[in-house]
């Protein structure tokens, strides 16, 4: 049993439908399994990994867990002790190449430090997915491209090199099912590296119209994300990152090609895959 904390995120949920088509047992965990639409095949288990005790009863039987540290919080090395405790052998975090090479905010980066801290001190075998960050980022601007036909946003020359969620997924996989990855970090980004102006052309393209990128404030941009219904960090995070990213582009790895012996999946690859959410 693989035991999937954030399985209603982007990562989350399409690493419980890879699990799942690999004939594993899956315990995808949410705080409201009454509008998690997870697949039925999962055993879906109430409980919130931030007050780890919710999970106790769901941790034997567990041979490894994905810990996404937004669901957990600064609850990690509690609910890893349960996990030591249940003997739960693997844990895979799901970090950020910020750890690593720098970007945005400390705290944020001191958050993914903070998980990954406990992973290694909990007894269980650690991998990292040291993440960059993710085309999904984009759905943020699907308000905007179906209301206006026009992209507005800051720090528009800045240039990461963002990851298919689907990639993430089967990086994850592997290290859940296979201890030959225990001890390692890996650092993960996508194929290319692309500014924004780049990434609206890409979406444009997919969606079949040109798509201008418009230049506004810092200060505008995050407060339309606010406006959006964005959680209060989210803009933050992202605009954080493309500011450091103005300045020293993003990090571009071929982590992912090694790991999957494929070519990672581009941009425009997950623009086509998400096209449906950028039109009316
Ligand atoms: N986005 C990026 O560019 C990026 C880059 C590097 C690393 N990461 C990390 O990768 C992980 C996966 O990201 P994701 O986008 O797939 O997932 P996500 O949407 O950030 O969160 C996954 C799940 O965690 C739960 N959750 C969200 N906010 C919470 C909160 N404040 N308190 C408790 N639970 C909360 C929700 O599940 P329920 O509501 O079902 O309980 C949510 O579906 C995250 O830990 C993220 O920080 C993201």
């Amino acid at each position: 049993m693989i035991l999937v904390t954030g399985a209603t995120g982007t990562v989350g949920r399409a690493v419980v439908n890879l699990l799942l088509e690999a004939d594993q047992k899956v315990a995808a965990v949410t705080r409201d399994p009454a509008s998690a639409a997870l697949p039925a095949d999962a055993q879906v288990v109430g409980g919130d990994p931030a007050s780890p005790e919710t999970l106790k009863s769901a941790l034997h039987g567990v041979e490894a867990i994905l810990l996404s540290p937004r669901a957990v919080g600064d609850a990690a090395t509690e609910l890893l002790s349960l996990a030591a405790d249940a003997g739960v052998q693997r844990v895979v975090v799901l970090s950020a190449v910020s750890v690593q090479y720098g970007g945005g905010y400390r705290r944020f980066a001191g958050e993914f430090k903070a998980a990954e801290d406990a992973a290694s001190a909990s007894g269980l075998h650690p991998t990292f997915l040291r993440c960059a960050d993710f085309a999904a980022n984009t759905l943020a601007w699907a308000p905007q491209i179906r209301a206006t036909g026009v992209v507005r946003g800051a720090y528009g020359h800045a240039a990461t090199s963002p990851l298919h969620q689907r990639d993430i997924a089967e990086v994850a996989v592997q290290a859940l099912l296979d201890p030959l990855h225990a001890g390692h970090a890996y650092a993960l980004t996508g194929p290319q590296s692309l500014t924004q102006h780049d990434k609206a052309r890409l979406v444009g393209r997919a969606i079949g119209m040109e798509l201008p990128f418009e230049e506004i404030s810092p200060q505008q941009a995050r407060q339309a994300m606010l406006a959006q219904g964005l959680p209060e960090d989210v803009p933050d995070r992202l605009l954080g990152y493309l500011a450091a990213c103005l300045q020293q582009p993003g990090p571009s790895t071929d982590t992912v090609a090694e790991l999957l012996h494929r070519p990672a999946l581009t941009f425009a690859r997950w623009a086509t895959d998400h096209a449906a959410a950028f039109r009316n």
